[in-house]
């Protein structure tokens, strides 16, 4: 061991013309860690996920990887070092089955024809391990639930065995059930040793999951919360940089209800 965490970024800033993205920021993910990126709109989120997935390479800034340094200049260079991302449109295809879609672009062969025996049973395999129910992995990914696609996507960027894993939003359009489907399958992630980069909006998911909580305010970092320490009412204020809210204010009347 290093002692240095899987992925360390040290002073990263982004500009778009007059728009400040982000500006020295730091951010810590260890093997085995699930952080939360949080942060309100334009804060700074996507633009620092583009940075370490190799998108939007950072303007000055350090990114050093088990201790490395190193610069993160395509996607291709971020799988390579070993980070998957998962965007929110998780770019499944619809009309092709489970198999189909883990398997997309990264095929297996045998003597120059699709092994489809092989890809369906490393699919089996890799679905029972991660504990995800799935009908049918024969079945268009169309027919399955927000929750389960959202599995069949994580799922997939596993496949290239990564070390650090980044969720972005990956519970925004899903119920209550298949939430909780999705935050199992990320605890699953940490106990497979994975770091995972979890952005949310929603702090009842944050508190549920992650061990550490990084406050993104306009493209600076606003502190670093350990979650199981942290309430949901001091994470909206380092959000919102504001201690007096509609959140703080209820908390303090004390009733737990909708303001009116
Ligand atoms: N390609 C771009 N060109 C110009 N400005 C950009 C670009 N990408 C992001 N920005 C700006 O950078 C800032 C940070 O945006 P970013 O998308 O990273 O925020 P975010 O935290 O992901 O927000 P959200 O929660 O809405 O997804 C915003 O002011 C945004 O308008
Ligand atoms: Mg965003």
């Amino acid at each position: 061991m290093t002692g240095e965490p899987v992925l360390r970024l040290r002073g990263v800033s982004k500009r778009f013309g007059a728009v400040q993205a982000l500006s020295d920021i730091d951010l810590d993910v260890a093997a085995g860690e699930v952080v939360a990126l949080v942060g309100d709109n334009g804060a700074g989120k996507s633009t620092l996920v583009k940075v370490i997935a190799g998108v939007g390479p950072p303007d000055t800034g350090e990114i050093r990887w088990e201790g490395r340094p190193v610069t993160i200049g395509s996607p291709a260079a971020a799988q390579s070092l070993g980070v998957a991302t998962v965007y929110q449109d998780l770019a499944l295809c619809d009309n092709l089955d489970v198999v189909a879609n883990l398997f997309l672009g990264r095929e297996l062969q045998r003597v120059g024809v699709l092994d489809e025996v092989a890809m369906e049973r490393r699919s089996r395999d890799l679905l029972d391990t991660l504990s995800i129910k799935i009908p049918s992995v024969r079945i268009p990914v169309a027919s399955l639930s927000g929750g389960q696609r959202q599995t069949v996507a994580i799922s997939r960027s596993l496949l290239g065995e990564p070390k650090i894993v980044i969720l972005d939003e990956p519970t925004a359009a899903l119920g209550v059930e298949q939430t909780a489907q999705v935050l199992d399958l990320v605890e699953r992630l940490r106990d497979r040793n994975l770091g995972v980069i979890l952005i949310s909006h929603n702090m009842v998911d944050v508190k549920a999951v992650a061990d550490r909580v990084a406050v993104l305010r306009l493209g600076r970092n606003n502190g670093f919360f350990d979650a199981r320490t942290t309430s949901q009412e001091q994470l909206v204020a380092a959000i919102t940089g504001a201690t007096d809210n509609a959140v703080t204010r209820r908390q303090a009347r004390g009733t737990g209800e909708a303001d009116r």
